[in-house]
C-alpha cells in the first residue's frame, strides 16, 4: 500500500514514513510468521505426544505378543512332551511285562534247557529297553548345540570313516562318498550333525536286505549347505511317509528299531537351525 502524499510534506519527512510503514508492515508479518511458526510448533508437539502414546501402546502390545508366544512354545512343547511319555511308557510295558513272564516261568520250570531259552529272551527283552533308553537320553542331551564352523564334506567323510566297520555287517552294502569341490562351510554342532547322519546311514543299509550303493554328498543350494543320502532299497510308501517321522513309529521287525532314529535326527537338525 502506498501511503497518500498529505499536503506541505518535504520529500525527506515522506521518505521517514514510508520507511516506518515499511518497518510497521515487516513487523506485523514478522508477528504473523511468528504466531504461525509457534502454531505449527504446538501442533507438531501434539502430533509428537500423540506418537508417542502410539509407540507406547505398540511396544506393550508387541511384550504381550511375545511372552504369548513363548506361552505357546512352552504349551507345544508340553503337549509333544506329552504324547512322548505316553508312547515310552508303552515302549517300556511290554518288554518289562514280558521279562517278568519269562521270571515267573523260570520260577516253576526244573528243565535247565527251558531256564536257559527264558534267559535269552530275558537277555534280548532288556536289551530291547536298553536301545529304548539310550536313543531317550540322546534326545535329553540335545539341548544346546556348541556351533562351531565346519566343512560338511569333513563331517561327511569322518562318519563314514567311522562306520566303516559296523557297515561291514550288512553284506553286499557299498557307501559312496562324493566329495565336493568346493567346501561347504556351516555353523553347526559337530555331534549332532554326525548323530543325525548315522541314523540315516543306518536307515539306508537296513533298507536293503539284498546289498546296494549308498551315496552321500554335501553341497549349497540357496546359500545353506545340505548332505544328501541316497540308498537303491525300496523306497519309502507314500501312505506311511506322513508318519516316518512320529516317535516309535517303525515298520522294522519287533526288537529291531525303535522308531526314533528318524524323530531324533530332525530334532537334532531343527536345534541347529536346520531341517530334515
Ligand atoms: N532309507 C529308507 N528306506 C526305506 N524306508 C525308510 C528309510 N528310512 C526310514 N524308513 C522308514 O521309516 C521308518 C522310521 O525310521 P526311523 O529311523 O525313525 O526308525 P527305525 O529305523 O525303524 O528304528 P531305529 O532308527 O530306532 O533303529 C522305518 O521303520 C522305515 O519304515
Ligand atoms: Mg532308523
Amino acid at each position: 500500500m502506498t501511503p497518500r502524499k498529505k499536503k506541505g510534506e518535504t520529500p525527506s519527512t515522506d521518505r521517514t514514513r514510508d520507511l516506518e510503514i515499511a518497518l510497521e508492515e515487516e513487523k506485523s508479518l514478522s508477528r504473523a510468521r511468528n504466531t504461525l511458526l509457534e502454531s505449527n510448533i504446538k501442533e507438531l508437539n501434539d502430533v509428537y505426544v500423540a506418537l508417542n502414546d502410539k509407540l507406547k501402546v505398540l511396544r506393550n502390545r508387541d511384550e504381550r505378543i511375545k511372552s504369548f508366544e513363548a506361552q505357546l512354545v512352552r504349551a507345544n512343547k508340553l503337549s509333544s512332551l506329552g504324547e512322548l511319555a505316553g508312547s515310552i511308557a508303552h515302549e517300556i510295558k511290554n518288554p518289562l511285562i514280558a521279562i517278568q513272564g519269562f521270571a515267573k516261568r523260570i520260577a516253576k520250570t526244573r528243565d535247565l534247557e527251558k531256564v536257559r531259552g527264558y534267559a535269552e529272551l530275558i537277555d534280548k527283552e532288556a536289551g530291547r529297553l536298553a536301545n529304548v533308553l539310550v536313543k531317550l537320553l540322546d534326545f535329553s542331551r540335545m539341548d544346546e548345540p556348541r556351533r562351531e564352523e565346519f566343512d560338511l564334506n569333513d563331517i561327511v567323510e569322518d562318519t563314514v570313516l567311522f562306520m566303516e566297520h559296523h557297515l561291514t555287517r550288512f553284506k553286499g552294502v557299498n557307501v559312496e562318498v562324493l566329495r565336493n569341490s568346493e567346501p561347504v562351510m556351516v555353523s553347526i554342532d559337530r555331534i549332532h550333525i554326525q548323530q543325525a547322519l548315522v541314523n540315516l546311514i543306518n536307515n539306508a543299509a537296513q533298507a536293503m536286505p539284498k546289498g546296494g550303493t549308498i551315496r552321500i554328498s554335501a553341497g549349497t543350494e540357496d546359500g545353506f549347505g545340505f548332505i544328501s543320502v541316497t540308498d537303491e532299497g525300496g523306497g519309502i510308501d507314500e501312505e506311511i511317509m506322513e508318519r516316518i517321522f512320529e516317535p516309535f513309529f517303525t515298520t522294522k521287525p519287533k526288537g529291531e528299531g525303535t522308531g526314533l532314529g528318524l524323530s531324533l535326527s530332525r530334532k537334532l537338525l531343527e536345534t541347529n537351525k536346520g531341517s530334515l
